[in-house]
């Protein structure tokens, strides 16, 4: 059962797997508004749903700054008179050597990856609690919220904070009727892992399929995560990773 007329935002929605979950979001009849620091990117997300037919609106902000993020979900409340969900799921990659990780490349990846998904739920849920709305909140983790990678401590730390807020949240949030969960994508074919053939082919070979996952693959279980029928999952983290860690 698809969610349908549910104002949703989603962060990171100008690229990859944040893009995608927003064309299956608008698809299933819901508005959208695309925030992202990318505002070409943002820009081009809107104008493909719009092409299809759908609702959606652009937004530029850096997801890591905390009056941002409030602006981000005043804007959405004013625009729209209501406010359903946020898919927090821009983030960044930093690799570095732990030797090299100085407290700069650290701060960076936690600002971005960890810090903007507590703003989002906390401001998006003290809103919709105020105007009486309900919803759902999805926060992108990864595979190495629960792994640890080389030259990943900061990645590693952000994404595993991600699993236990989304977990925090719901325990705390579903008296407002506000669900929430995530997903803890493998390797998906987006920008974020860059241009190194060698590198690409061997992180392909992790997955059972010895392939890159799809950017419309995470989609289909983030629509499916705001959708009614998952009502009963509440504080997973659901992997989509063709069984990287299996
Ligand atoms: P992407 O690079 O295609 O998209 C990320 C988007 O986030 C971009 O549009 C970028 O402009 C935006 N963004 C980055 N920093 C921002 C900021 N400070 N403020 C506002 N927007 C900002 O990457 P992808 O793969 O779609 O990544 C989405 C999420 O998935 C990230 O949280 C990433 O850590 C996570 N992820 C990605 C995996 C992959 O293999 N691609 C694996 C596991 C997790």
């Amino acid at each position: 059962m698809a969610t349908e007329n549910k104002v949703i935002i989603v962060t990171g929605g100008g690229s990859g797997i944040g893009r995608e979950s927003a064309y299956k979001l608008a698809e299933q009849g819901n508005t959208i508004v695309i925030a992202d620091f990318n505002e070409a990117g943002a820009k081009e997300t809107v104008a493909q749903i719009e092409k299809s037919g759908g609702k959606a609106t652009s937004y530029k902000l850096d997801v890591s700054k905390a009056e941002e993020v409030e602006a981000l979900i005043n804007f959405t409340v004013e625009t729209y008179g209501t406010l359903n969900g946020i898919f927090n799921n821009a983030g960044i990659g930093l690799v570095k050597p732990f030797l090299e990780m100085d407290p700069a490349s650290y701060h960076k990846v936690i600002d971005v990856d960890q810090h903007s998904v507590y703003y989002g739920m906390y401001y998006a849920a003290k809103k919709m609690v105020e105007i009486g709305a309900k919803g759902v909140f999805v926060n992108t983790a990864s595979i190495y919220g629960t792994m640890a990678a080389k030259g990943s401590f900061n990645y590693n730390a952000a994404k595993a904070a991600v699993v236990m807020m989304s977990k925090s949240a719901a325990l705390e949030l579903a008296e407002h009727g506000i669900r929430v969960n995530g997903v803890a994508p493998g390797f998906i074919d987006t920008p974020i892992l860059g241009e190194d053939k060698e590198m690409k082919d061997y992180l392909a070979a992790q997955h059972m399929h010895n392939r890159l996952i799809q950017p419309q693959q995470v989609a289909e279980v983030v629509a499916f995560l705001f959708s009614d029928a998952a009502s009963a999952i509440n504080g997973q983290t659901v992997p989509v990773d063709d069984g990287f860690l299996s």
